[in-house]
């Protein structure tokens, strides 16, 4: 057996010994009276009675050796600046937001919602949230005013931490507006509203309930604002994610089990070292952000690199220039984001001094094999695809390097990594496929490990019906991607399972962009699919049946309407949701029972055999759909 299988044995046969011995890698303030509670599957309580602090672990614990050393790189090419924070300077600023939180009445156990761009403070916020036992719900900020609307009432904060703009690609663009619309919208109103004011567009102030952040912070530049221990079970954070039904669920992780599954995945995934850095180029209202730009690094003692940017202002070489810089040593980005560097000249790979650099680690979406090949050829390092979900926190399959001398296999993330017991399951049985090369559903038997989603904020019996499953004796959790695994032990994935699609990484829900389009008053009805493309992985395309179809073959009047939709999606959810493109029909492809054939319809925007369509009931639906994009194609 080679040492990488005895290890994930150990990490299956001997759950409890494994952990309690990964436990240590963080400051406990109390030990826990059990490992893992699993009495009541699938909820699965890691070290219940112990208590700890994330902020502690991730700040604090460091200042005896490290007070001076790089903890949070700031470098925005948006607005020119660049700004280093030691551990001694984070740890007060992280005061100063906490003490500022507590002035506006957040306690333990509170919300905080922060829609924020990639700012410093934005850092600050999250750390400050959990450094007094309040659950923070980081709302990407690429997210418009349903989106965020939708957040606010299912997370109900007291307090919302934003800023006046984002900007992207040199342009401001405005987050106020987009905010004071959601809370409008929402049923739940905060108490206040925490503003960072970067200069950048408009700030009005709403009376009484807008504060700005700069002068609180002055009056608590002197702010000791001790760690409050939690329960390891207490919840750190919630994040909501896409899924089938249009409102997105709030996934909701833990405090002990999150740190120390994190701390152990920076030795054996990750690879980093106290005192170096790492640059993940996410943005923290991702599961990536919050994993491994904030907390994984932190809690390793690593400083850690927020960019603000495109990765091709002011040219393609930007974030090369930063691994020599800053001598980076873990890099973490999404395959779509090589494939945008792809486009640009290829000596700006060999530009810089790039010695520092051990592996690029690439995640979020499938990873294709000439990107693989023309970026790992590029940097001439190791490239590491891993696979997980916002639910789980951290991966799921990867080549674990820090543990095993396997070779990766262009395709594939790798094989399940410790502590997940994974499965692929018939879909229409749930019965295990044990051969090689037979595609499943991918599925981790119970209990998840430490640091995934504890269950849905207030909503135990979604998580239970939306994810798990029970086999005779066990429970397990799907991740509603289809994978196949090859004779070697290496999974391939495949794609989702449901309504999910990942557009240059991000993940979204057709669902919530159909509820947006269905929203224009000449909007019957609508279908969005996700389709294949080059460069983002996916595209969402949108078939909308009109009320009024008088417009219909009158091409300005067609397009006229697909703008209106356009930016009706933009402002509910948000650019990022935006469809490639509106195509309107008299009728959607349906089957007798009425269920609209998405699949059927992804297949025709594919160009790929539509499969079993003997349940359809207007095969001339379907047609509509095959000659409109036909049309587009020639
Ligand atoms: O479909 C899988 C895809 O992204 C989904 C999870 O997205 P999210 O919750 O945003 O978390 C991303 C964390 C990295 C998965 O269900 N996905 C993620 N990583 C990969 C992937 N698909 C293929 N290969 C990957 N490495």
């Amino acid at each position: 057996m080679s040492n990488y299988a005895e290890f994930y044995r150990r990490s299956i046969e001997e759950r409890d010994v494994f952990w309690a011995e990964e436990a240590r890698r963080i400051d406990w303030h109390r030990p826990p009276d059990v490992i893992c509670d699993y009495s009541n599957p699938p909820f699965a309580r890691w070290f219940p009675g112990g208590q700890t602090n994330l902020c502690h672990n991730a700040v604090d614990r460091h200042l005896a050796q490290r007070a001076g050393q790089n903890a949070l790189i700031w470098v925005s090419t948006e607005t020119d600046q660049e700004r280093v924070y030691s551990f001694a300077e984070l740890h007060a600023e992280v005061q100063r937001m906490a003490a500022v939180l507590q002035s506006l009445g957040v306690q333990k156990g509170d919300r905080v919602l922060i829609y924020m761009p990639m700012i410093p403070e934005a850092a600050f916020a999250m750390l400050a949230c959990v450094r007094i036992g309040a659950i923070h719900s980081v709302v990407f900020g690429g997210f418009a005013s349903g989106a965020l609307a939708s957040r606010i009432e299912d997370a109900e904060p007291r307090v919302i931490v934003s800023a006046d703009a984002g900007s992207r690609g040199g342009k401001a663009i405005a987050y106020k507006p987009l905010l004071d619309e959601a809370i409008a919208q929402s049923t739940h109103k905060p108490e206040s509203v925490l503003l960072v004011d970067r200069g950048l567009a408009p700030l009005p102030l709403v009376e009484g309930r807008d504060r700005l952040w700069a002068p609180l912070r002055e009056q608590h530049l002197h702010a000791q604002v001790p760690c409050v221990w939690v329960d390891a079970t207490h919840p750190s954070y919630t994040l909501y994610t896409s899924g089938t039904t249009g409102k997105p669920k709030g996934v909701q992780r833990d405090t002990g089990g999150y740190a120390f599954a994190l701390a152990a995945s920076m030795e054996y995934i990750y690879c980093g070292k106290p005192g170096e850095t790492y640059f993940s180029t996410s943005d923290i209202g991702w599961v990536v952000g919050h994993s491994y730009i904030i907390y994984g690094p932190l809690i390793a003692g690593m400083a850690t690199i927020m960019y603000e940017g495109l990765p091709i202002r002011p040219d393609g070489g930007i974030w090369w220039s930063l691994v020599e810089k800053y001598k980076v040593t873990v890099m973490f980005s999404a395959p779509t984001a090589i494939r945008v560097l792809k486009k640009q000249d290829p000596a700006l790979l060999k530009k810089y001094d790039l010695s520092s650099l051990r592996a690029l680690f690439l995640a979020g979406e499938p990873l294709d094999e000439p990107t693989a090949q023309w970026i790992s050829e590029g940097l001439g390092k190791p490239i590491i695809d891993n696979y997980w979900q916002t639910e789980t926190g951290w991966p799921i399959l990867a080549i674990c390097k820090g543990v095993d001398e396997a070779a990766p296999k262009f395709g594939s993330p790798g094989k399940p990594v410790y502590g997940y017991n994974v499965k692929l399951l018939d879909d229409q049985t749930g019965a295990e496929l044990t051969g090689a090369n037979q595609k499943g559903v991918v599925a981790i038997e119970g209990p998840l490990p430490p640091g995934c989603m504890q269950t849905v904020w207030r909503d135990d019996a979604r998580f239970v019906n939306t994810y798990w499953k029970s086999v005779p004796g066990r429970m397990v959790y799907s991740t509603f991607d289809w994978g196949i695994r090859d004779e070697d032990g290496y999974y391939f994935i495949l794609g989702r399972t449901d309504d999910v699609i990942n557009v240059a990484g991000h993940r979204l829900g057709t669902r919530e962009i159909e509820e947006s389009i269905a929203g224009h008053p000449n909007v019957a009805e609508v279908a969005v699919v996700g389709v294949a493309d080059a460069l983002k992985g996916q595209v969402a395309m949108a078939f909308a049946v009109l009320k009024d179809a008088s417009c219909l073959g009158d091409t300005q009047a067609e397009l006229r309407l697909e703008g209106e939709i356009m930016k009706l999606v933009d402002r509910d959810l948000g650019a990022v949701a935006r469809p490639a493109r509106v195509r309107f029909v008299t009728v959607l492809p349906k089957t007798r029972s009425g269920k609209v054939l998405r699949r059927a319809i992804q297949a025709v925007c594919e160009s790929r055999d539509t499969g079993d369509l003997t349940t359809m009931d207007d095969p001339a639906a379907l047609q509509q759909i095959r000659d409109l994009v036909q049309t587009k194609n020639s």
